[in-house]
């Protein structure tokens, strides 16, 4: 995508696709996941989330749709969903708990066991309206219900916008460890309205903004730069910005998983500052930081072991110090101790025989998966997060 002020692309409506419906949103870009398993398209526009209902409409041959989402979401975005929906069928609706700490198996039980209740087929399509909680588990529910049913995403946070909505990584978090169940399920498409960032609260936005800077860092210097250049106008959710950064983030999450569906290799990229990350929410119990937030101080530190390790410059390191930090501030680093965070980490999905390997920046735009670091390394490096050197 060129960015906004270079002409961005005015991408004419997907005819084919939408059917001629009236009032094409004007300003729309179609992304490819080309996943062998189901490749699939992700759009990006203002005013989709209206257009949902004609969308489905293309994709058939299903019984009726579910919509799986939270009360939260539902109370800003349910009317313009049934609105939309009018016309595509009987529509069920299953809302449930979408706090972090209720992405549990008990909570999946639940939708699939009302789903049941609700007459659910092996042609229903489920259609998962929220964040990236309300997306992982609705995606895990997708995939294992029945043995799998139909799957359309519509994210509703940044972080599911740019994220979680993409490349089939669904599942639910063991009081031991985040996400430690789950299935690759690609969806049938992708809905992705940056108008309904409009209603999430500051500290969601915030949250997404890291997992923004963590695409820049493991491969995009245009986007790094151009956070760094106008953070202050994404902040204030200028839309010709936001729906930029979307698209690129798609764009480039939609390249990686395309390549690698399965994380045999390449889309571990995607895991930069999450083993930290990973280790922050499971030692808090899922309780103290957004997702987004732990991957901001995953970020900080996976900088801070890299430099450590002298695989990254220091200039280059100063860079994302500094532009992670002028998100905002993070919650505070946990007063668990080194050793507790090295065990949740040493039970990481990515550790080999509990070795930890780390994806670790070598500089803007450029990182090497599976470092290995001495337990003395990271103890070290956990210390100085610790003792609020983590930014400085
Ligand atoms: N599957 C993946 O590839 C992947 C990638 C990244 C993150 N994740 C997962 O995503 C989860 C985090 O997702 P998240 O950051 O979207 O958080 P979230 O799903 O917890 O949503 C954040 C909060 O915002 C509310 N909300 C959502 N949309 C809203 C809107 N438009 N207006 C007002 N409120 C709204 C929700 O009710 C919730 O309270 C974590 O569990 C993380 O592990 C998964
Ligand atoms: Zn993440």
């Amino acid at each position: 995508v060129a960015q906004p002020g270079r002409a961005a692309p005015v991408l004419s409506f997907v005819r084919n696709f939408w059917g001629g419906a009236a009032r094409p949103i004007e300003r729309m870009n179609q992304i490819t996941v080309n996943t062998p398993s189901n490749p699939y398209v992700v759009l990006v526009g203002r005013g989709l989330l209206r257009k949902a209902g004609a969308a489905l409409a293309t994709l058939r041959d299903y019984s009726g749709v579910f919509v799986l989402s939270s009360a939260r979401v539902w109370k800003h975005w349910g009317r313009a969903v049934e609105a939309s929906l009018k016309d595509a069928g009987p529509l069920r609706r299953i809302l449930f708990d979408d706090a972090e700490r209720a992405k549990t198996l008990a909570t999946y039980e639940k939708v699939c066991r009302q789903l049941v209740r609700e007459g659910a087929d092996r042609r229903a399509l489920l259609l998962a309206v929220g964040g990236g909680v309300v997306g992982d588990v609705a995606g895990f529910v997708a995939a294992t219900y029945l043995r799998g049913v139909r799957l359309v995403h519509v994210p509703t946070t940044l972080m599911a916008q740019v994220d979680s909505a993409i490349g089939g990584k669904t599942g639910v978090n063991l009081r031991e460890g985040k996400n430690l169940i789950g299935a690759f399920y690609q969806p049938r498409l992708v809905l992705a309205d940056p108008q309904t960032l409009g209603t999430l609260p500051v500290r969601e936005f915030r949250a997404g903004l890291y997992e923004v800077i963590k695409y820049g860092i493991l491969g995009d210097a245009e986007l790094f730069g151009y956070l760094e250049e106008n953070l202050a106008d994404i902040l204030k959710q200028t839309p010709q910005h936001l729906d930029w950064m979307i698209t690129r983030c798609v764009e480039a999450k939609a390249g990686i998983v395309g390549k690698d569906e399965t994380e045999s290799g390449l889309r571990e990229v995607l895991n930069l500052g999450h083993t930290f990350a990973h280790a922050l929410e499971t030692a808090t119990g899922y309780r103290t930081y957004r997702h987004g937030e732990a991957v901001g101080w995953g970020l900080l530190a996976a900088a801070r072991l890299a430099a450590h390790l002298k695989m990254l410059p220091a200039e280059d390191c100063a860079r994302i110090l500094a532009l992670v930090r002028r998100v905002g501030a993070l919650p505070a680093w946990p007063r668990s101790k080194p050793e507790a965070l090295m065990q949740i980490m040493r039970s990481d999905k990515k550790a080999r025989g509990g070795r930890v390997r780390f994806v670790l920046p070598k500089a803007i735009a450029s990182v090497e998966t599976g470092v290995e670091a001495s337990d003395e390394t990271v103890r070290e490096v956990l210390r100085q997060m610790a003792a609020g050197r983590g930014a400085s």
